[in-house]
C-alpha cells in the first residue's frame, strides 16, 4: 500500500516525501511541474536512497489520475497540488478557481471511483481571514480576502461535505502557518518562480545577491516593532506533522482539522535580524507601505495537534534561518543550474 502525494515535487510535498519514507511509508508522487522542477526527483533520490515512483500530469486530467490509481495500490492521498500566489489569484481568478477547485473535484471523483476515501489536505491559516484574533483555534469561523484564500475555504468545505455525506471518508484538513527552512542537506528547498511573494525566499535572495534589498511592508502595525507578526514553522516539522496526521487519518473516519504552527509569533524585523545573526550575511531593507490584505498578527494555537496527534514543532528560529540559507547559498538559482 502506498500514499499518493499530489504536488509531490513542490516545496512542502518534497519535504513530506522524505519524512514519510523515513516513517516507513511507500510514496507515489504526481506533479505537473507547473511550479516545481524535475530536478527535485534526483535530489529526493540522493536524500532517501530510493527511486520514488513518479507520474507527470495534472490532477485536472481524470484519465491520467485513474491510470495512476490503477497502476499503484493507493491507500490514501495527501493533496498538495494547487496554485498559491495571492497577487496572481487577484489578477487571474479563473485560473485559480479552475486549477484548485476543479482539480480537487477531479481528484475526489477519481478517489471515489477507485474506492480510496482517505485524504489529508494542504490548507492554510489564510482561511482564518482578517477578523479572528491570534492565537487562532481550529473552531473559529473561516473567511477569505482574495481568490486564492477562497479556494482554500471552498476546498475545505467540499471535503467536509463529502465526509458528511459518506461516513466512509477520512478527511484531515491541515492549516499551515508560514513554512520556511529546508531539509538539513540543503538539497531541497523553496524555489519560487520569478520574484518571491513570501518573506523568507525574498530575504535569502537578497542575501545571495539576486535582489538588491528587502521591502518591509509597513512598520506601523500594532505589534512590538510595528512590522507584521507571523508563525514561522520549519518545513521539516511541517512534514512530520503530515506523517502523524496521516497515521491518524488512516484509522479515524470523519473530518479532523489541525493547525500546524509553532504558536510563536515573530515580526519581519525579528526575521531579518535572526537571519543576519545566524548566517553573518547582511540583508539591507527599506520600509514601504503596507501590502493590501495583510494583517498585523497571525499565529497558531497549536495545542490540538499536540493533544490529538502528539505533534509539536521541534525546530527553532535558528534552525529555520540556518537551513533556509544553506539551501539558498548552495542553490542560488533554485533547481536551475
Ligand atoms: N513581507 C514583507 N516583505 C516581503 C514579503 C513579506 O515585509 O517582501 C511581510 C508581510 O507583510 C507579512 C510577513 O512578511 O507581514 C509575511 O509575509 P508572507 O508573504 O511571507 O506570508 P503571509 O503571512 O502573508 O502569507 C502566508 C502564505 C499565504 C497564506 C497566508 C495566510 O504565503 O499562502 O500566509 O495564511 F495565505
Amino acid at each position: 500500500m502506498a500514499i499518493l502525494l499530489t504536488g509531490g515535487a513542490g516545496f512542502i510535498g518534497s519535504h513530506t516525501s522524505v519524512e514519510l519514507i523515513k516513517a516507513g511509508y511507500d510514496v507515489v508522487l504526481v506533479d505537473d511541474f507547473s511550479n516545481s522542477s524535475p530536478e527535485v526527483l534526483n535530489r529526493l533520490k540522493t536524500i532517501t536512497g530510493k527511486e520514488i515512483p513518479f507520474f507527470q500530469g495534472s490532477i485536472l486530467d481524470k484519465d491520467f489520475l485513474t491510470q495512476v490509481f490503477q497502476e499503484n495500490d493507493i491507500e490514501a492521498v495527501i493533496h498538495f497540488a494547487a496554485f498559491k500566489a495571492v497577487g496572481e489569484s487577484v489578477a487571474q481568478p479563473l485560473k485559480y478557481y479552475h486549477n484548485n477547485i476543479t482539480g480537487t473535484i477531479s481528484l475526489l471523483e477519481v478517489m471515489q471511483e477507485q474506492g480510496v476515501k482517505k485524504i489529508v489536505f494542504s490548507s492554510s491559516a489564510t482561511v482564518y481571514g482578517m477578523n479572528n484574533v491570534s492565537p487562532l483555534t481550529e473552531d473559529l469561523p473561516t473567511s477569505a480576502t482574495n481568490p486564492y484564500g477562497y479556494t482554500k475555504v471552498m476546498m475545505e468545505q467540499i471535503l467536509m461535505d463529502l465526509a458528511k455525506a459518506d461516513a466512509d471518508w477520512s478527511v484531515t484538513l491541515l492549516r499551515y502557518f508560514n513554512p520556511i527552512g529546508a531539509h538539513e542537506s540543503g538539497l531541497i528547498g523553496e524555489a519560487p518562480n520569478g520574484i518571491p511573494n513570501n518573506l523568507m525566499p525574498y530575504i535569502t535572495q537578497v542575501a545571495v545577491g539576486k535582489l538588491a534589498e528587502l521591502s518591509v511592508f509597513g512598520d506601523d502595525y500594532d505589534t512590538a516593532d510595528g512590522t507584521g507578526v507571523r508563525d514561522y514553522i520549519h518545513v521539516v516539522d511541517l512534514a512530520n506533522g503530515h506523517a502523524l496526521a496521516l497515521k491518524h487519518n488512516l484509522t479515524e473516519k470523519g473530518t479532523h482539522i489541525f493547525n500546524l504552527g509553532t504558536g510563536n509569533g515573530y515580526s519581519v524585523l525579528d526575521l531579518v535580524k535572526a537571519f543576519e545573526a545566524e548566517n553573518k550575511v547582511a540583508v539591507p531593507y527599506v520600509i514601504k507601505e503596507r501590502r493590501p490584505g495583510d494583517i498585523a498578527t497571525c499565529y497558531a494555537d497549536a495545542s490540538k495537534a499536540k493533544e490529538v496527534l502528539g505533534w509539536t514543532a521541534q525546530k527553532d528560529l535558528h534552525d529555520m534561518m540556518r537551513d533556509s540559507w544553506k539551501w539558498q547559498s548552495q542553490n542560488p538559482n533554485g533547481y536551475d543550474k
